[in-house]
């Protein structure tokens, strides 16, 4: 019952405001063992978008300007790369429709890969996930707010790297300790966490709109002047672009919640892809009303920037904003990094111990203390724009697989309903783009992070046979589990399932 599992731990994927209703969740569960318990479907059209667009718009719209910009060499090729991202966000959500309809569990990847390809690749990505992807998420955000809090407070030129980095460590402590803390600090906040979200993009926006009816247009010229030949770049252009629009999938981690599924997942990606879409096209517009592109290149806090020069007195909205974006979302992503750490450690994919949970607050503590140390490793060892291309990397390696999962079922599974059916050629093309994606950046501009991230996986692999498959145990894990059950007072639980 795998998918059972990874489903309601995934419910407060991105933004705090699911991460509540998990919370919540975790409760109830415990609270009426023996009965029988099923998710309720609650999340409409209107939610379905909310979670879409909340997910989505977070710190990559106010940091990767500057790193596509670099990468790409142009103003006119950046423009591009935005808008293609946007395109294979929305033609992979739409194959993302596809599998949805067609597996109502939830759990993404982890479902669809193991219904394609068996338990071990669903493995694979619950192991990466853990070790990598969430941690990574959770760190990119909190240096994203640590450069934003630290760049309210000093000059245009810039701060230091070790205070930035103090800062993201120091935010991702509060963060784990509201999770450890409190079930429900997270939800009374999020909706103002999402609502600043949108003032920073609006504010920027109709700055950008402003300038533009002032005739600021001065920067709109020699487009593909200075454009890169590199594929290298290009590809890596395309993980900043890549990482603003993360979060397009994410409706399929809640398949199982969503009320009449094969008609709101679609309509919820067609509504919500385009509109981030337009929204980053326009904020990318308005910066380059105040900004050079050769300012833009040298400042990685641009919308601070703007915000000094073309909102006066009250520029101090934006950096705010962000902050308190930047903070919610990573709050939730922790949040569900636990959860599924939580789940995956349940099914016997992890250490058991992470699945524990305390007494009294019924928080997945042990797990959540895991990420953080996981996430403070890559924040001390690595940038924003180092972390963005090894997520997206190993990202897109899951992303292409869940393609290719796609495609193979439309061969060994042709008779199972699909209630809303892709052209085949999307998922064919989104698995070509996601190859060129990895292999590229590895011929072209190898870094150390790729490797680091095929060893994980390899090593997933080798775990995986004795420890999950043959179910060996150390002896001394069970010592350890008694000291950390003692120091956290955590204890097992037992998921209750329809
Ligand atoms: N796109 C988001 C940003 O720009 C990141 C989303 C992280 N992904 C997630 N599933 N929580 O910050």
């Amino acid at each position: 019952n795998n998918n059972n599992d990874t489903n309601d731990d995934d419910c407060g994927e991105g933004d705090g405001e699911t991460a509540g209703n998990g919370k919540n969740m975790l409760a109830r569960k415990l609270s009426t063992k023996g009965d029988t318990l099923y998710l309720e479907r609650r999340v409409g059209l209107f939610s379905g978008v909310a979670l879409i667009v909340g997910t989505m718009i977070g710190s990559g719209i106010f940091v990767s300007p500057t790193g596509l910009l670099i990468r790409t060499g142009s103003i006119g090729l950046s423009f591009v790369i935005w808008a293609a991202c946007g395109a294979m966000s929305l033609l992979g959500a739409l194959a993302y429709a596809e599998l949805g309809t067609m597996n109502p569990s939830s759990g993404a990847e982890y479902a669809y890969l193991m219904d394609a390809f068996g338990p071990m690749p669903a493995f694979l990505f619950s192991w990466i996930s853990t070790l990598i992807l969430k941690p990574s998420q959770v760190a990119i955000i909190c240096l994203s707010f640590a450069k934003y809090a630290v760049e309210a407070f000093v000059d245009e030129c810039g701060s230091s790297d070790v205070v930035v980095k103090i800062v993201a460590v120091l935010s991702i402590l509060i963060i784990t300790y509201i999770n450890c803390y409190s079930v429900n600090l997270a939800t009374g906040v999020q909706n103002a966490f999402t609502a600043a979200k949108l003032v920073a993009v609006f504010v920027v926006v109709a700055g950008g709109v402003y300038k533009i009816i002032q005739g600021r247009t001065e920067h709109f010229r020699n487009y593909f002047e200075n454009t890169t030949t590199s594929m290298g770049d290009v590809a890596t252009a395309f993980y900043s672009g890549l990482w603003a629009y993360d979060g397009w999938n994410n409706l399929n981690y809640v398949t199982e919640e969503i009320k009449n599924p094969s008609k709101n997942i679609p309509k919820a990606i067609y509504i919500s892809i385009p509109l981030v879409t337009m929204c980053y096209l326009l904020v990318n517009v308005a910066y380059l009303t105040i900004m050079s592109p050769d300012e833009i290149v040298r400042n990685e806090a641009v919308a601070v920037t703007f915000g000094i020069r073309a909102l006066g007195s009250i520029a101090w909205v934006i950096p705010l904003s962000i902050t308190i974006s930047t903070f919610g979302s990573a709050n939730g992503t922790l949040f569900a990094a636990g959860r599924l750490c939580f789940a995956a450690s349940r099914e016997g994919h992890l250490m058991h111990v992470l699945s524990y949970i305390h007494i009294k607050k019924l928080t997945p503590m042990p797990s959540i203390i895991f990420h953080s140390i996981i996430t403070i490793v890559m924040v001390a060892s690595g940038t924003i724009n180092s972390l963005i291309d090894f997520f997206s990397f190993t990202a897109w390696i899951f992303y292409g697989s869940a393609m290719l999962a796609l495609l193979v079922m439309r061969y060994t599974r042709p008779d199972v309903p699909r209630p809303y059916k892709v052209p085949i050629i999307i998922p064919l093309i989104i698995f070509v783009i996601s190859l060129y994606l990895v292999v590229a950046p590895i011929i072209d501009k190898p870094q150390i992070e790729y490797l680091y991230s095929v060893m994980f996986m390899i090593a997933g692999m080798i775990f995986y046979v004795p420890f999950v498959r043959l179910g060996y145990k150390f002896r001394i894990i069970d010592r350890w589990t008694v000291i950390i059950q003692l120091l956290l007072q955590v204890a097992p639980t037992k998921l209750v399932l329809p």
